[in-house]
């Protein structure tokens, strides 16, 4: 299963593509998470990325596609994988296009005020990318990672000004491959309010739809 999840800053496609991993038993490959440990290393290309990221803006096309592709030809992608925040261009949806088929793109949509709330009370924990919500989704300890037991941090990007500069590139440069993904048949469409579970289950239902 090759499979793209779209969908706004805070919709849920993290929380849902790691249940989708371990689901249908394929990589979840998030170029955000990629992105952040580059910069937690200040490798070159988190230096590059930093200030586009903490801006709420789209890091460059040929950075995020240069960095995507070799990930996409690793041996673990041979049964698929769950593309978690790429492509967000139509440049990026074209480059990934000429490397190999996908078999469905998923929309999580949700209602614009609900993706402010869900930004600014996530945790996330910074050694295995776990995602919490202090309201929605708290970890068992406050404040500790449930699987690692690393203490939480919060996000540079979720900042309320940040989020809204986020779902504002979201909706100029992203959401057109909702279209794109549309017209290729590939499209399939997800309401991300509810339990996280309701959401997984939903997604499965298109999915063999
Ligand atoms: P990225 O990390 O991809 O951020 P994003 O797309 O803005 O998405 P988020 O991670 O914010 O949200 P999500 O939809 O995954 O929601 P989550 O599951 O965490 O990208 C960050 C930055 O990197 C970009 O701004 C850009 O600069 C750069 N970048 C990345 N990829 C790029 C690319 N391809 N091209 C260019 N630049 C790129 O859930 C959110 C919260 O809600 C959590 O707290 C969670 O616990 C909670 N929650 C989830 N589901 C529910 C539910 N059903 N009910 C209640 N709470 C819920």
């Amino acid at each position: 299963m090759r499979l793209v999840l779209l969908g706004p800053p805070g919709a849920g496609k993290g929380t849902q593509a790691e249940k989708l991993s371990v689901y249908l038993g394929v990589p979840r490959i998030s170029t955000g998470d990629i992105l952040r440990h580059n910069v937690a290393q200040d490798t070159e290309l988190g230096k590059k990325a930093k200030g586009y990221m903490d801006s709420g803006q789209l890091v460059p096309d040929d950075l995020v596609i240069a960095m995507t592709e070799p990930r996409l030809k690793e041996p673990d992608t041979k049964k698929g994988f769950i593309l978690d925040g790429f492509p967000r261009t139509i440049a990026q949806a074209e480059a990934l296009s000429k490397l190999m088929k996908l078999d469905a793109a998923v929309n999580l949509f949700l209602e614009p005020e609900d993706l402010i709330k869900r930004n600014t009370g996530r945790r996330v924990c910074p050694k295995d990318d776990a995602v919490y919500h202090v309201f929605t989704n708290p970890p068992k300890k406050p404040g500790i990672c449930d699987r690692c037991g690393t203490a939480l941090i919060i996000r540079a990007d979720d900042k309320e000004e940040v989020v809204r500069k986020r779902i504002d590139t979201y909706d100029r440069q992203t959401a057109p491959l909702i279209k794109y993904y549309r017209d290729r048949g590939l499209l399939r469409e997800v309401y991300a309010s509810g339990l996280i579970e309701e959401i997984f289950l939903r997604t499965i239902e298109v999915l063999k739809a």
